[in-house]
């Protein structure tokens, strides 16, 4: 097939996230990926453009990393995959020890999933077979904040967003959870508490149902880009502990240093008893994810009437994904990625504040090496990523949200290129040319 015939073979039998399975847009298809660049082909040649949404959050080292590169070659030669019931192997052992060092000290046990949704549903699973080995199997209720995000399946369906997930196509398959206030964005008055109030009242009043609350930390990621403030999170620690409720973080998009900390929780001094990882965690290349717990969690379902922890991917640490890990945490550990997140930050800030000034914008906000121009109406997602595409730019904008979290090891003037992108799709809003 020449490059005519995939786009259009794609247009008719390929499904692509939170699209239309029958009438489809005809994508650029990518040729190549290396380091910012990504060179795509629309059906008249290729060309270049400098990749400013890292894959969702994922390539934090950009594209074609040789190190990830070798690493994986060099495990293929070994063996691709072998099942972990019943077998261990080193890929998997040297993962679980890196990520039990630089998380939280009470996280001790991981438990390898195939993507963030899978992770989440083990989160929840670990929260409910926890409260039923200590015969209180009332506590099977999960309280969240609006605004949330947790993944596609459907328990992790059940805690995001109820009107950004959609609940009401789903009535009746979804089990209906506990949802409190979206916590106050971060620059919002420290006097209003208004949002942990709601969240203690729902505590107060269901604590005796509720497993456990499930949060994203400080940012809220596909629920709105939201960033909120890290004393909200420290007092839903203390709030947990005080009502016997276990504390689920959901870090699969934060992790990996995005905000500024190696993980978003560090904003606010405090540990998980359940923890969510994936996303960055291979540094783009694979998917794979991971939920950490207590050894207080791990051996109260271990003793229990199950005797075991009731779950098992068919792929479950996959030895490729955890090569690839391996390296990526290699990489990240031994570079100076918290000057180069605070480098974006700042200009990010230089280069995006100024555009609050337009009519059409609601609101500009930066944390880390995540930027977002939120618009006052919601954006025309083709007419929006043909400017961009135009002005040699790869976002991907949702509603009112024009937004970028580029790889780390973007350079200066290639994050100077998505921020004018950024900063002509705000102008021609603002003049109506996408009228
Ligand atoms: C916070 C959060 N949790 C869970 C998920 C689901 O992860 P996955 O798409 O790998 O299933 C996502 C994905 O965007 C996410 O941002």
């Amino acid at each position: 097939m020449n490059t005519h015939e995939l786009i259009h073979y794609d247009q008719q039998h390929v499904c692509h996230p939170y699209t239309s399975m029958t009438s489809a847009l005809q994508l650029p298809l990518v040729e190549y990926a290396q380091a910012c660049t990504l060179t795509l082909n629309q059906g008249e040649g290729s060309f270049d453009v400098v990749d400013g949404m890292a894959s969702w959050w994922c390539a934090i080292h950009g594209y074609n990393h040789p190190v990830i590169n070798n690493a994986l070659n060099k495990q293929t030669t070994k063996f691709s995959h072998i099942m972990f019931g019943g077998l261990t192997h080193e890929p998997a052992i040297r993962l679980a020890k890196t990520l039990v060092d630089i998380t939280s000290p009470s996280l001790q046990h991981v438990f390898f999933s195939d993507s963030g949704s899978v992770s989440v549903e083990v989160a929840m699973k670990m929260a409910l077979q926890y409260w039923q080995a200590k015969k209180q199997s009332n506590k099977n209720t999960f309280l969240t904040v609006k605004r949330g995000y947790h993944g596609d399946t459907f328990a992790t369906m059940s805690v995001c967003d109820p009107v950004n997930g959609m609940h009401h196509l789903f009535t009746g398959s979804l089990k209906p959870q506990l949802f409190a206030q979206a916590p106050h964005s971060i620059d919002t008055a420290e006097s209003d508490n208004s949002d942990i109030d709601d969240l203690r009242n729902q505590l107060e009043q269901h604590h005796h149902n509720i497993a456990a609350i499930i949060l994203e930390p400080i940012v809220q990621g596909a629920g709105g880009m939201r960033f909120y403030r890290p004393d909200y999170l420290k007092q839903v620690r203390t709030l947990c502990d005080k009502f016997n409720v276990l504390l689920i973080l959901d870090e699969i998009a934060t992790g990996f240093g995005r905000t500024g900390k190696l993980f978003a929780y560090e904003h606010a001094e405090i540990e998980a008893d359940i923890l969510c990882l994936g996303k960055a965690l291979t540094g783009g290349t694979m998917t794979l994810a991971a939920t950490l717990t207590t050894p207080h969690i791990a051996e109260t379902i271990s003793n229990s009437e199950a005797n075991c922890f009731m779950h098992g991917p068919t792929f479950m640490a996959n030895p490729l994904a955890c090569t690839a890990a391996n390296a990526s945490l290699e990489l990240l550990l031994n570079s100076d990625w918290h000057t180069k997140v605070l480098q974006i930050e700042s200009q990010f800030k230089t280069e995006l504040l100024p555009l609050k000034s337009f009519d059409c914008v609601e609101d500009v906000r930066v944390l880390g090496a995540i930027g977002v121009i939120e618009m006052k109406k919601p954006l025309d997602m083709q007419k929006t990523t043909n400017l961009l595409l135009k002005k040699g730019v790869w976002l991907r904008p949702f509603g009112k949200l024009l937004y970028s979290m580029p790889p780390f090891i973007i350079k200066p003037d290639e994050l100077t290129c998505i921020t004018q992108a950024m900063k002509a799709v705000v102008e021609s809003v603002e003049l109506n040319n996408f009228e």
